[in-house]
């Protein structure tokens, strides 16, 4: 698949695009929420040992299947376990992630969609002073309006397909050069809103302050579920994107960088939203109200609140759709190697992503189920099925040439967390998502 618009243009660009997929709502909205209700501190430490000993292998892992594989998720690990003289129903795995892709896809445009209505609101200017029960009534009233929601949440999947109908390198590769760069600076402006308007200092100490007592199983697996949620592990997002990587590039390093970014970006969304929460005598833990309720109140509030707003929606926007790329690709890539024109192969995913939206729209029982069932069910299981494949399945000489380490014992150490230490904390995340653990 070495053809024209099917690779990064560099190093840098696929750093950008897999940055771009980890980089969404699971950033900007859950991880400020989850760290508000699981009390702060010991919480955000768990979440970044989990990143560095779950996160990281798997996410390597990923990568070097997709580059070995050079197709699509089913494809490539399909090729992998012929080379390895694996059984070739390994493929399921992919087969399960580009599914996966679809259905998450199928409730995350209808929160973008959330996202972009509140663009249009907060620089509309209608939440100028407006006080906590109007904001909280609006909440309701959008996500209790079936054309509102709708209408966002199409414009949302039409942007979606825009960016990648226009293929790999042109499409997505070009995309995320510019969003990339603008996310981080509206980022960086907002902090700095944080800074001047909020309580900083009260934010930094909600966000780092050691409390052991906050420790308990439930934070630790929320915190470990989240860390392969944001990675955007588990389901060919990263596979895909990998394929497309050159075989020069070292992927170890590549991913260092990646998950870098992702976890500065999140620890820097909570220090631009907690100040502003604080400043204004409210609660951290708020739920996934937090970033629809919450923070417009404070905005509501504060000078310059319907600019920053606006900034802060934006942002979220962008973050989202740089993700929901990373969703669909996978399935592009599969319509594409069973012959489909690329442009054709979109339309069609992104209608069937449509419809579900609208019937998630439509039914709540719908958006939950989708979410658990991928959150819950097909994204751990992927992870897990991603970690035993490569720790104990993917020959030697794969790994070998892909991975080209320099030091034996990062080897070594990539190996066995992805042979027990990933999978023992994937299954455990599993089994209590499921309801085995309580
Ligand atoms: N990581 C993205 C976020 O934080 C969501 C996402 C995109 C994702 N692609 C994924 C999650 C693949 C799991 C698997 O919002």
């Amino acid at each position: 698949m070495e053809n024209t618009n099917h690779m990064w243009k560099s190093r840098w660009t696929f750093i950008m695009a897999a940055t771009g997929s980890a980089v969404g709502l699971g950033n900007i909205w859950k991880f400020p929420y989850i760290t508000g209700e699981y009390g702060g501190g010991a919480f955000v430490i768990i979440y970044l040992v989990c990143i560095l000993l779950i996160g990281i292998p798997v996410m390597t892992a990923e990568i070097m299947l997709g580059r070995a594989g050079r197709k699509d998720p089913i494809a490539s690990v399909k090729a992998v376990s012929q080379q390895s003289g694996a059984n070739p129903a390994w493929a399921l795995v992919g087969g399960m992630g580009v599914l996966a892709g679809l259905m998450i896809m199928m409730f995350y445009s209808v929160v973008a969609g959330w996202a972009l209505d509140y663009v249009i609101s907060t620089g509309s200017g209608s939440y100028a002073g407006a006080n906590a029960a109007t904001i909280e009534t609006n909440f309701a009233d959008l996500t209790g309006s079936f054309s509102s929601q709708l209408l966002a949440h199409s414009i949302f999947i039409v942007l979606t397909a825009l960016v990648l109908i226009g293929g790999v390198t042109n499409g997505i590769g070009r995309a995320v050069e510019i969003l990339m760069p603008v996310l981080f600076v509206l980022l960086l402006v907002l902090l700095g809103y944080s800074w001047a308007a909020g309580d900083f200092i009260a934010g930094l100490k909600f966000m780092f302050t050691w409390d052991a007592s906050k420790i308990t199983s439930d934070a630790i697996l929320t915190a470990m579920g989240h860390a392969f949620f944001t990675l955007s592990l588990g389901m060919g997002s990263i596979m895909v994107y990998g394929s497309y990587m050159t075989s020069q590039a070292s992927i170890g390093k590549t991913v260092i960088t990646i998950g870098l970014f992702d976890t500065v970006i999140a620890l820097v969304a909570g220090m631009a939203m907690f100040p502003l929460v604080f400043a204004n005598n409210m609660e951290p833990s708020a739920g996934p109200g937090l970033m629809f309720v919450t923070l417009p109140i404070a905005f509501a509030n504060m000078s310059y609140g319907s600019l920053f707003g606006t900034v802060f929606f934006l942002l979220v926007s962008i973050a989202a759709l740089s993700s929901a790329i990373s969703l669909l690709e996978p399935s592009i890539a599969w319509l594409e190697r069973k012959g489909f024109q690329r442009s054709g192969a979109t339309i069609a995913l992104a209608a069937v992503a449509w419809l579900g939206g609208v019937c998630s729209i439509y039914s709540g029982e719908v958006f939950n189920a989708l979410d658990y069932l991928t959150a819950n069910v097909m994204l751990p299981l992927g992870g897990l099925l991603i970690a035993i494949f490569t720790g104990w399945i993917v020959s030697r000489a794969v790994i070998k040439e892909q991975m080209q380490f320099t030091s034996g014992l990062v080897a070594t150490l990539w190996l066995w967390l992805l042979r027990v230490v990933a999978p023992a904390g994937v299954i455990i995340i599993f089994a209590n998502s499921l309801g085995l653990l309580s």
